[in-house]
């Protein structure tokens, strides 16, 4: 019988129109754009400014994106995972409304939480269902609206995130591309240097909690680009080495997208000379968590080639980090 491998057959995606820049958050807080450009690469971000609408409104976008480019009649979508860390409600499942509002009437969906590495995570879930045999057409959607968890008085936090939304559709595949490894894990020494402290099961909503602004997302920085960087790196090499790559077979690295510096030190440890070959767009949307890879994907996908090889790798909230060994499936030119 022949192996039955993932791959990703399309991506799509939605950024929202507005941009903030940084020459608009020097209005804000204090900072400039030289220092915000020099430590992280950032030049500007997308915000949602509706109040109306949420994480759906943009998982809705990207996901019609790939019906549309495809052509696909959503009753044939079998599963719908929405990685995020800014779900519409803590209870009622993104997944479920972007399911109905697309009309894939035959999915069922739920959201996938692992803060920045949750579109790694949907990547890892979707092929095992689909290896399995169970299931034929998932969609994983990372999206987040991180405006409306970021303090604008923060200068630490503000300058870093954005909203956006990017998605993949992955299927079976025969020929053995798609997803070919992974090296995934977590660690709870992480819960306190990224976090939102209130509005959990632990700390529940309430009039203090407000005032005293805990219920925006909070961040030890230094520390967590500490991590980033070794867990980042160490992740790759890992999958590199269990799958005899040298830095030459490596076509792409499409990593997570918080801090050009990780980017660039990951790269670096992964021996990747040519820098073509790592894909950035950091300056164009910040850090928008969950949506960061599958941006990256749209962004470049006219340069990928049918057979590339391509590491994923992501560090993130938890702390949870990884790294994904992925043969590109279709050339999209
Ligand atoms: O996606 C989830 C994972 N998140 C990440 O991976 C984020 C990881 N961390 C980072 O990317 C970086 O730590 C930051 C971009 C958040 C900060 O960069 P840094 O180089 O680590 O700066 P720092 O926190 O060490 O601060 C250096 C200086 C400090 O001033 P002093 O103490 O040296 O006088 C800060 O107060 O820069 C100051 N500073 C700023 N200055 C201007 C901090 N934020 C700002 C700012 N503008 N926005």
């Amino acid at each position: 019988m022949t192996k039955i491998t993932a791959a990703i057959t399309a991506v799509g995606a939605y950024v929202p129109e507005y941009k903030l820049t940084n020459k608009e958050l020097e209005t804000l807080v204090d900072t400039n754009d030289e220092w915000i450009t020099s430590r992280t690469g950032i030049k500007e971000r997308r915000i949602l400014k509706d109040d109306t609408k949420g994480t759906s409104y943009m998982a809705i976008k990207a996901a019609e994106d790939i019906l549309e480019k495809r052509k696909l009649d959503p009753k044939e979508i079998d599963m719908i995972i929405v990685a995020t860390a800014t779900p519409d409600m803590s209870v009622a499942a993104t997944a479920a409304y972007v399911a109905s509002e697309i009309g894939a009437t035959n999915a069922f969906g739920y959201d996938l939480a692992a803060a920045c590495s949750s579109f790694l995570y949907g990547m890892s879930t979707a092929a095992g269902y689909i290896e399995s045999g169970r299931y034929k057409k998932i969609l994983v959607i990372g999206a987040d609206k991180m405006s409306s968890i970021v303090d604008y008085t923060d200068r630490t936090t503000c300058i870093i995130f954005g909203d956006g939304a990017g998605a993949a559709l992955f299927e079976p595949n025969e020929e053995g591309l798609g997803l070919q490894d992974e090296y995934l894990r977590s660690d709870g020494v992480g819960r306190n240097f990224l976090r939102i402290e209130a509005g959990g099961s632990l700390n529940p909503a309430t009039h203090e909690t407000v005032d005293k602004k805990q219920h925006f997302i909070k961040q030890d920085g230094k520390t967590v680009f500490k991590y980033a960087v070794s867990s980042m790196a160490d992740a790759c090499v890992n999958v590199m080495k269990r799958n005899n790559l040298s830095n030459e077979d490596v076509d792409w690295l499409v990593s997570h997208q918080a801090n050009k510096r990780i980017i660039d030190a990951t790269a670096n440890r992964m021996g990747l000379k040519d820098k073509n070959k790592i894909l950035v767009n950091i300056e164009k949307y910040g850090n928008t968590t969950s949506a960061t890879i599958p941006l990256v994907l749209f962004d470049f996908e006219k340069q990928f080639k049918k057979g590339d090889t391509i590491v994923f790798a992501s560090f993130g909230g938890g702390f949870t980090w990884g790294s994904i060994y992925l043969k590109w499936a279709y050339n999209s030119n």
